[in-house]
């Protein structure tokens, strides 16, 4: 009755179990691994937004398949701030990043063709993937001293089925940015082979390093999807507002395609799109609140991790996350249970993000700071008791 794509195996983890267990006694959490922008105390200017979402402009239905003139206006200002300029044709809307991945495998891949996918990093691609029959084929990153993408295993993976090769910019969870020769050689090879580059943008503006990173959204090199959105920029993953900027070689003839994939599902609402001018605009206000907590916890991290020798962090360039490298006395996964179990506090072990191997840790810097610093403290004590 049911297509073999759906046929997932649905039973929950024991982390999760662990977690609903968790929860149903009532005992209170230390979770660090919150990432929902909303739950975790920001403040935001909520008049301002519930004002923009009740303009009665949004009482006419006039829809535009790559979003409204005014929406695009705002994301291509957004862009040219982060050093992109570009005309608001190359904009289309979309519901959210996972939905711009979801258009940008129709209108490049066939059914079984392949994509290329960076590990570790975020667990959302194999569904996403999977839902829309393309295989994700991963290329490793490897640390020393920071990470880097291991460009020899990545063409080794690329098949005559490639059609495209993603890049998290920084890259979630190793909070690692693409260098400018990471571009360039990225670009030798999706225009030599008639690849599309895909590049997730969602974190880019959280960098913890100085020079600030170039956005890909002017990426002339190679054809380039650039994909970003409100969830993560302006906090508000709720608005479901987010958008693709196609650079490049054959763009046109990519954006008409997605286009007509826009048009076939018109997704973004137009309370939504209206309110995006606002939306985007309230970013500074977040971002500043946010960098503070990043730059907090950070120093927290550092300073308890300084205290002891058993565990240590790899390097954060960007993003909202930190790996911590802890010792493998168990998997990871055992770990992970027994830090919400006994102690409460709740991490997510590294194989949830694929890492290779076991010691790895990954906690969320947007957790609330009283709950970070307390939750760290259980965490190291852990190991320092053992
Ligand atoms: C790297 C990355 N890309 C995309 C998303 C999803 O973003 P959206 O809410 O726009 O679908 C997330 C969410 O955590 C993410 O971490």
């Amino acid at each position: 009755m049911f297509s073999d794509r759906t046929n997932w195996n649905l039973t929950p983890n024991r982390l999760s179990e662990a977690l609903a267990q968790h929860r149903a006694t009532g005992k209170p959490l230390l979770d660090l691994t919150a990432s929902n922008p909303t739950e975790v105390g920001f403040a935001y200017d909520s008049q301002a937004i519930l004002q923009a979402l009740s303009n009665p402009a949004a009482l006419t239905y006039r829809p535009d398949p790559k979003g409204s003139m005014s929406a695009r206006h705002a994301v291509a200002l957004y862009c040219a701030d982060r050093g992109a300029s570009l005309s608001i044709d190359t904009i289309i809307l979309t519901t959210g990043t996972s939905e711009a991945y979801s258009f940008v495998f129709r209108t490049l891949c066939n059914p079984g063709d392949e994509i290329l996918v960076p590990t570790p990093s975020y667990p959302l691609f194999d569904f996403l993937a999977n839902i829309q029959d393309v295989h994700l084929i991963r290329y490793p990153l490897v640390y020393d001293n920071g990470w880097q993408i291991d460009f020899q295993s990545l063409e080794a993976a690329i098949t005559p089925r490639t059609r495209g090769i993603i890049v998290v910019h920084p890259n979630n969870p190793t909070g690692h940015f693409a260098r400018p020769e990471d571009i360039a050689k990225l670009n030798q090879i999706c225009s030599s082979r008639e690849m599309a580059i895909i590049a997730d943008e969602v974190f880019l503006d959280f960098s913890a390093v100085s020079n600030p990173a170039v956005s890909f959204a002017g990426n002339k090199g190679a054809l380039t999807f650039t994909m970003s959105g409100l969830s993560k920029i302006s906090g508000l993953p709720q608005m479901k507002v987010a958008w693709i900027v196609t650079s490049g070689p054959s763009q046109r003839q990519a954006r008409a395609r997605l286009e007509v994939i826009a048009d076939t599902y018109l997704s973004v609402s137009t309370p939504a799109q209206l309110a995006t001018p606002l939306l985007l605009g309230e970013r500074r206000a977040f971002q500043n609140q946010v960098m503070s907590r990043l730059r907090a916890n950070l120093n927290e991290l550092d300073r308890q991790l300084s205290a002891q020798t058993s565990c240590s962090r790899l390097a954060v360039e960007g993003g909202w996350y930190a790996v911590l490298r802890v010792p493998a006395t168990r998997s990871d996964e055992d770990l992970a249970i027994e830090l919400l179990a006994r102690d409460g506090v709740y991490v997510h072990p590294g194989h949830f993000y694929d890492f290779r191997g076991d010691g790895f840790l990954v906690v969320s810097l947007i957790a609330p700071e009283r709950d970070f610093a307390e939750g760290i403290r259980r965490l190291m004590a852990k190991f320092e008791a053992n």
